[in-house]
């Protein structure tokens, strides 16, 4: 494969002989160049077993921030990849797959954004991690699902606010915190499938189960749920609560390491509203396979890269973040 069709795909196709032990490399590989692999609890969990870090947005963004390593490969989608090179500009930051968007951060053209900004100069900009690095430099605070009700709080009641890009985040945040944030009208994909009469129905079928579902969720959902919070939060729940079994309402890859955690538990993934399709499944994360990581980490390819220009701005609403987090103890 030569480097123009490795360009073209956003990846490395290159097939892996059969005698190769491609976890041991994998690990063997990270060990001699100081890298350290970070997954999100949505990719494969193949991948996950592998990484040095699972975490939520948050702690990934936190444990970027704090590594030493000298690579950062992000097994997760591309605006996380971001997030970390514009916290450590001079580590090398890969993402086996460039294709792995996210369709939220899809659902907020900058220039777009910037014109929804621009008519309303009195609003302080709160935007969702789940965005390009150019929606983040529009931004005065960035937030994510484990922090976003704490930091909306944070500013003073009477703060005019503009959120974006999840309104069903922003939505939710709204009904928290009695706050009435002007949202843009982005969503997930996954997310905003679900059904709640599905989950109603499996609720009357496993009478002991608790609904656990992410604030991007639609508002029904979670009005039903018995636990509403970011990946890191439904786990912890899962992990700590009495009940036996859990209907899930997130992207079906946290369920291995509920599984993992709660071994004698059950987890049931909720069912979106169009059967025919996996749309519990984020089509993005799931780009990120063993096969790929293995000639990212070996190539070192491919890297992140975010304008320095945009960073410099980027870096102020994620440091806001990370700084008011802290502060929080989140
Ligand atoms: P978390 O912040 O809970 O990890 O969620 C990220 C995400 O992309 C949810 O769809
Ligand atoms: Fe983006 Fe939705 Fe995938 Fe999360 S699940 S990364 S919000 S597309």
């Amino acid at each position: 494969m030569t480097k123009k069709e490795w360009l073209d795909k956003g990846y490395i196709d290159e097939p892996i002989p059969d005698n190769v032990d491609i976890k041991a490399e994998i690990r063997r590989m990270c060990k001699e160049k100081n890298a350290v692999i970070m997954a999100h609890y949505y990719t494969e969990g193949e991948v996950q077993d592998l990484a040095d870090f699972v975490g939520d947005s948050l702690a990934l963004a936190q444990k970027a921030a704090a590594t030493d390593a000298d690579i950062i490969v992000m097994c997760g989608v591309h605006f996380m990849g971001e997030t970390n090179k514009i916290l450590c500009p001079d580590k090398t930051v890969l993402v086996p797959d460039l294709n792995a968007s996210c369709s939220l951060a899809e659902s907020c053209p900058t220039d777009e954004f910037e014109k929804f900004v621009k008519s309303h100069p009195d609003h302080t900009v709160i935007s969702y991690v789940n965005t390009t690095a150019a929606t983040k430099s529009l931004t005065d605070v960035v937030v994510t699902s484990s922090n976003a009700c704490q930091i909306v709080e944070s500013f003073p009641k009477d703060t005019p606010i503009i959120f974006g890009p999840d309104q069903n985040l922003g939505g939710y945040i709204n009904s928290i915190t009695g706050r009435n944030m002007l949202l843009w009208n982005g969503a997930c994909h996954v997310h905003e499938k679900f059904s709640v009469e599905k989950i109603a129905r499996l609720k009357r079928e496993h009478p002991g189960a608790k609904v656990l579902a992410h604030p991007e969720c639609k508002g029904p959902v979670a009005k039903i749920a018995d636990k509403v919070g970011s990946t890191a939060a439904l786990l912890k729940f899962s992990i700590s609560d009495p009940a036996k079994e859990f209907i899930v309402a997130t992207e079906s890859g946290i369920l291995h390491e509920m599984q993992k955690s709660a071994p004698h538990k059950t987890f049931i993934p909720a069912p979106p509203d169009d059967s025919t399709c996996a749309c519990n499944e984020c089509n993005f994360m799931k780009l990120i396979t063993l096969h790929k990581l293995y000639n990212c980490l070996k190539y070192e390819w491919p890297t992140i890269e975010v304008d320095p220009e945009i960073a410099e701005k980027a870096v102020r609403p994620i440091n806001k973040m990370l700084e008011i987090s802290k502060k929080l103890g989140l």
